[in-house]
C-alpha cells in the first residue's frame, strides 16, 4: 500500500469519526441502475444537477462585478464583457448553460412523465420536480432583465403585464414583481433578490429533497420493460453510473465552453423607459409558445377576455402537471396508462408547434 492510500484511508476514517460517513458510502455501493432500451433517460436528472452547478459557479463570479440598480447594472455588464480578463466568456457561459439547464429539464420532465416514473412511491420525487421547473423557469425570467437592456426591459414589462390579467391576485402580483406601478430600477433591485437569493436558497434545498429521494427509492422500470422482461441487467452506481455520468458532463462543458466562444451573448442597447418599444419583443425560446399562445387567443371567448382565460388555463396545466401521479389512477407493476401518455405527447407536440409558429409569426431580428 503506497503512503498516498494510507493518507486517503486515514482521511476517510476521521472524518467518519466525525461526521458518519459509513451509511452515505453504504448506500452508494449498494445503488444499482436497471439496463434496458430506456436506461439513457437516466443521465438527464444528472445532466440538469451538473448544468445547475455551472450556474452556480459562473453566477457567483459575474456578482464580483455586477451592479443591481438602473444606474450602473448595464454599464457593469458592459464592463464585464469587454474590460473583466475572461468575462465575456463567462457571461457568456452562464447564459447557454441557463438555456441548455431548461432546455434538459424540460426533456427529464416529459422523459419520467412518459416512462411514468412519477407512479407512488415516487410522487413526491415527481412534485418536487415540478417545482423544481418552476424555479428553473422563474431563474430564467429573472435573469434575463438583470443586464438592464432594451430588448429585456420591454419582455419584462411585457411578461409582468401578463401576470396582472389573472382574476383576484393579478393586480397584487404585478405590483410586487414590479415594485411598484411600472417596470423600474425598484424591479430590477427586486428581480436580483430573487435571483441570486431566493431561488438558489429553493433550488438547492428543493434539488437536495428530491436527490435524496431518488436514493431512497431507486431508480423506477419502466411498465413496458416490467412487461415484456427485458431488464438487461444492473449496473452499480458507484462506480460504473457515476462515471458515465461524469463523460456526459464533460462533453457538456466543452459544448458549453464552444457555443461561448463562438457565439457570445449579446448586451444590446441600454434600457430607456421614455423610448418606443422595439419592433420585435419577444420573450425567450421556453416561454414563447404561452406568449404566442395568448397572441392568438380572440380578445373574447363567451364573453369572458381571452387572455384571462389563456394564463387560467396555463396555471391549471401546471397544476394538472403537479398533481399527475395522484390523477393516474393506472399504477400497478408493469400497467399501462395509456391516456398519460396521449397527454404527455399531445403536451410535447403543442410546445413544439406553438413555439415554432411563435418565431415564425415574430422572425428574430
Ligand atoms: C433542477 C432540476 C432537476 C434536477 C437537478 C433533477 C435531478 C434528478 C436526478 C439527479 C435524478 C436521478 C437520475 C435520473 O433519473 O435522471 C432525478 C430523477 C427523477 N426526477 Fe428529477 N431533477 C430535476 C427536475 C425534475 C423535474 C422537472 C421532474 C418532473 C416533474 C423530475 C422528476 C424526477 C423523477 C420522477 C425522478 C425519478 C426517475 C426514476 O426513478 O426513474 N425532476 N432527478
Amino acid at each position: 500500500m503506497t503512503n498516498d492510500r494510507r493518507w486517503h484511508r486515514r482521511l476517510w476514517a476521521w472524518l467518519d469519526d466525525r461526521i458518519g460517513l459509513a451509511p452515505v458510502a453504504d448506500l452508494a455501493s449498494k445503488k444499482e441502475v436497471p439496463i434496458h432500451r430506456h436506461s439513457i433517460w437516466y443521465y438527464l436528472g444528472g445532466m440538469s444537477l451538473f448544468l445547475f452547478l455551472c450556474q452556480l459557479v459562473s453566477g457567483v463570479l459575474l456578482l464580483f462585478y455586477y451592479r443591481p440598480s438602473a444606474g450602473e447594472a448595464f454599464e457593469s455588464v458592459q464592463f464585464i464583457m469587454a474590460e473583466v480578463e475572461f468575462g465575456w466568456l463567462i457571461r457568456s457561459i452562464h447564459a447557454w448553460a441557463a438555456n441548455l439547464m431548461v432546455f434538459t429539464v424540460f426533456i427529464h420532465l416529459f422523459s419520467v412523465f412518459l416512462l411514468k416514473a412519477y407512479r407512488p412511491p415516487r410522487d413526491l420525487t415527481w412534485m418536487s420536480g415540478v417545482v423544481l421547473f418552476v424555479l428553473t423557469l422563474a431563474f430564467g425570467f429573472t435573469g434575463y432583465l438583470l443586464p438592464w437592456n432594451e430588448l429585456a426591459y420591454f419582455a419584462t414589462k411585457v411578461g409582468t403585464e401578463i401576470v396582472g390579467v389573472v382574476p383576484v391576485i393579478g393586480g397584487f402580483m404585478r405590483t410586487l414583481a414590479r415594485g411598484g406601478e411600472d417596470v423600474t430600477g425598484a424591479t430590477l433591485t427586486r428581480f436580483y433578490a430573487i435571483h441570486v437569493a431566493i431561488l438558489p436558497a429553493f433550488m438547492i434545498l428543493l434539488i437536495g429533497l428530491h436527490v435524496m429521494l431518488v436514493q431512497r427509492h431507486g431508480m423506477s422500470v419502466p411498465p413496458d420493460i416490467e412487461r415484456d422482461g427485458s431488464i438487461r441487467g444492473y449496473m452499480k452506481f458507484v462506480p460504473n453510473f457515476a462515471l458515465r455520468d461524469v463523460v456526459g458532463w464533460l462533453v457538456a462543458l466543452a459544448a458549453l465552453g464552444a457555443a461561448a466562444a463562438f457565439f457570445p451573448a449579446h448586451l444590446g442597447d441600454k434600457a430607456d423607459a421614455f423610448a418606443p418599444a422595439p419592433v420585435g419583443i419577444k420573450p425567450e425560446w421556453y416561454f414563447m409558445y404561452m406568449f404566442h399562445t395568448l397572441k392568438l387567443l380572440p380578445a373574447h371567448i363567451l364573453g369572458l377576455e381571452g387572455e384571462i382565460l389563456g394564463v387560467m388555463a396555463f396555471a391549471l396545466a401546471g397544476l394538472f402537471l403537479l398533481l399527475v401521479p395522484v390523477l393516474d389512477r393506472r399504477r400497478g407493476p408493469g400497467e399501462a396508462s395509456r391516456l398519460f401518455t396521449v397527454i404527455a405527447l399531445a403536451m410535447i407536440v403543442y410546445i413544439i408547434v406553438l413555439t415554432i409558429m411563435g418565431y415564425t409569426a415574430n422572425p428574430v431580428q
